[in-house]
């Protein structure tokens, strides 16, 4: 193709790909089909691989993540992005209502969704995507560009060729969370809290690719610079930012004018909220007029044109039929309430644990009672209290349990121990849970071995040991029977199965679950030992003597590795081909962190906790949560906890932001 009609027909599938998103992510209003959409993509992939010169960075073909930078920018906000004062009721509301006709402005306010993510800032130059950024501390946020490039409601160039910023909120939709939980539940991982931490999270990652995957969404909402284009109200500067192309909120925003209007308004969206595909928390109310705005002008936290109405934490009654016991992996039994179906916050709720004995007894709770439940960080439901007043004397009162509800077995409940244990190594739940803990994410890994498929399996008899998981393909036929299985996830899942026989040793130490051994020291103990025999032959005295293993953990491993059954274990994965070596690592190595034990405490502006404990492990770091004479350096950002002080106490090395910043940029 001539060099000249390469980039016409560049140009054209960029205009082409564009409108599709556009339709498709911002209008809900799909206009060509996926397979049309990949034909072009791959069209315009190819060109612009062929022809670079043309190649640009707003081109729809980088909304499909891919690349990485080592750490965030600090960008630092032209005009703050402000926050919003909270309001909780309606006399709040009128109180500002009078405000507002005080100062001689009147009372037409724009009505919208307060969406629950993170604000971003968008900026564009010449209507190209130039730089987004999080709102940070209001005056100083980080450059997600990178991120935000992959989120599909972004536009990468917008209708005219302008330079403008743009503020919104970034959000998880309601769905994509629920997704991600059930595959972190099959991964045994923690489920994430609530939308805006999941968001938040996703746009925290180094690599785009992982933004890209959590189907991240956008509500733009702010013009800080209306003046620049001529617009006099906030509802024309919504309209004109949704002309652009922006993803604006134009069915639920409403023009109101007083204080009726504004009540209707919310009692509607209180209706509607559990609705929604996406979380809302409140609702923002502003003043509609840009000039009244700049005439109420701001605090030095606020505007004073707008406010946040809040909606109160949804409390909802049912009745505690029962309580039930559940057995896990250590054998440690969970009482769990069973509950009326009720609906919290647009999902249904049956269940909800109660933790142990204490908690249930410090709750006063009785079966029968009517009880009030609601969702503790907004996912996970929590039983609030019992309604004493509704009591009617037929409530039973709870009782401990002191056998084991599965395998009989009398639970152990030691004097300083809130929890009781089931202490039958082969009783049937330890050894199902045991099950889910060796295919989980940390250990062996087996994709699509998660809880529900490992219970199935189990209860089938499957799958009643380790090594039954490698015989698994023995049963493909029955599995592809099996009702939810498929031909394809049954190949995958088998495939999974068979990769995790090269897995380091690491993961297979971690997976057998020996008691006190995390997933960190079970690396630290297979770059000692190297492989399973020498784990075998070694004396109680080989593990004391390592940094980090006290006398308990010395005695589990040396007691593992002595028990004819567990050897005999060992034997069998070895003899259907499990790897039984630590493979090694590309550690990567710095004088100042390799070896080191790392504390992190406090909020650091640049990074969070999360991605510099990454950060310092792929240095052959380690961190851990809590200060101890074995911590080497502790790392403190702003407002840091008690850890601080503990680290002074001991005289511990500090390093502030600065520093650990300074060896971060060299990295
Ligand atoms: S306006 C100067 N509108 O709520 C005005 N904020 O509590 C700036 N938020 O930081 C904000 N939905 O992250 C505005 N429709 C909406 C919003 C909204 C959610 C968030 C935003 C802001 C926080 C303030």
């Amino acid at each position: 193709m001539e060099t000249n009609e390469a980039k016409k027909r560049i140009e054209e599938l960029r205009d082409i790909l564009n409108k599709a998103n556009y339709d498709y992510y911002v209008m809900d209003n799909p206009t060509i089909t996926d397979q049309e959409f990949d034909k072009y993509l791959r069209e315009l992939e190819n060109l612009e691989n062929e022809f670079p010169e043309y190649d640009s960075a707003t081109s729809p073909t980088k909304k499909v993540g891919g690349q990485v930078i080592d750490r965030f920018k600090k960008v630092r906000h032209k005009i703050p992005m402000l926050s919003l004062p909270d309001v909780f009721d309606m006399t709040e509301i009128e109180d500002f209502n009078t405000r507002i006709i005080k100062e001689d402005v009147k009372p037409v306010y724009v009505c919208e969704y307060k969406i629950d993510g993170l604000s971003v800032s968008l900026h564009y130059e010449k209507g190209h995507l130039i730089f987004a950024a999080t709102r940070g501390d209001g005056i100083t946020g980080e450059d997600i560009t990178h991120n935000v490039k992959t989120i599909k409601s972004v536009p990468l160039t917008i209708n005219k060729p302008i330079d403008i910023e743009v503020r919104g909120e970034i959000y998880m939709p309601k769905k994509v969370l629920a997704e991600l939980n059930e595959k972190r539940k099959m991964d045994n991982l923690p489920l994430l809290q609530n939308v805006r931490n999941a968001a938040a999270g996703s746009i925290r990652q180094l690599d785009s690719k992982i933004a890209a995957e959590r189907k991240l969404d956008t509500w733009i909402y702010h013009l800080p610079n209306p003046e620049d284009y001529g617009i006099n109200t906030h509802e024309e500067a919504l309209q004109f930012m949704s002309e652009l192309g922006f993803k604006v909120n134009t069915k639920a925003n409403r023009v109101v004018s007083g204080i009726k209007e504004m009540e209707a308004y919310i009692k509607e969206t209180t209706e509607k909220r559990a609705t929604l595909p996406y979380e809302i928390d409140g609702i923002v109310i502003k003043v509609n007029s840009l000039s009244s705005q700049s005439k109420l002008g701001f605090t030095s936290k606020y505007p004073k044109w707008a406010i946040a109405y809040k909606f109160p934490a949804e409390e909802v009654l049912t009745t505690l039929r029962d309580i039930v016991f559940t057995v896990g992996r250590t054998g440690r039994i969970t009482p769990n309430a069973v509950l009326d179906p009720v609906i919290v916050m647009g999902s249904t709720v049956k269940r909800a644990t109660l933790h142990n004995e204490d908690y249930v007894l410090m709750k006063d709770l009785k079966i029968g009672d009517v009880v009030s439940i609601r969702k503790a960080g907004d996912v996970i439901p929590e039983v609030v209290e019992a309604k004493l007043e509704r009591r009617n004397g037929t409530e039973k009162d709870f009782e401990m349990i002191t056998n084991c509800p599965i395998c009989g077995s009398v639970l152990e409940h030691k004097k300083d121990q809130v929890d009781h244990y089931c202490m039958n190594p082969s009783c049937p739940a330890r050894k199902s849970e045991a099950l889910i803990h060796f295919c989980s994410r940390k250990a062996m890994n087996i994709d699509g071995l998660g809880i529900e498929i490992m219970e199935d399996f189990f209860n089938l008899g499957f799958v009643t040991q380790i090594p039954d998981i490698y015989h698994l393909k023995a049963h493909k036929k029955d599995l592809i029977e099996l009702e939810g299985y498929g031909n394809k996830s049954v190949d995958n899942l088998l495939a999974a199965i068979e990769d995790s026989k090269s897995n380091s040793l690491e993961r297979l130490l971690f997976g057998l679950g020996i008691s006190g051994i995390g997933d960190k020291t079970a690396l630290l103990l297979v770059k000692i030992f190297k492989n399973v025999d020498n784990l075998m032959n070694a004396s109680y005295d080989d593990f004391k003597n390592i940094k980090d293993i006290g006398p308990t953990l010395a005695e589990n491993l040396y007691n593992f590795f002595h028990e004819p059954e567990h050897l005999a274990l060992l034997k069998k994965l070895k003899e259907l081909g499990v790897n039984m070596n630590y493979l090694g690592e590309n550690e990567r190595h710095h004088d100042l962190i390799s070896g080191k034990r790392f504390v992190l405490t406090g909020t650091l502006s640049f990074t969070d906790r999360d991605a510099l404990s990454e950060l310092l492990t792929s240095y052959g770091g380690a961190t851990s949560s809590s200060v101890s004479k074995k911590t080497d350096v502790v790392i403190v950002g702003e407002n840091p906890g008690s850890k601080f002080e503990k680290a002074r106490e001991l005289n511990i090395e500090i390093w502030d932001e600065e520093k650990i910043k300074s060896i971060v940029d060299t990295l």
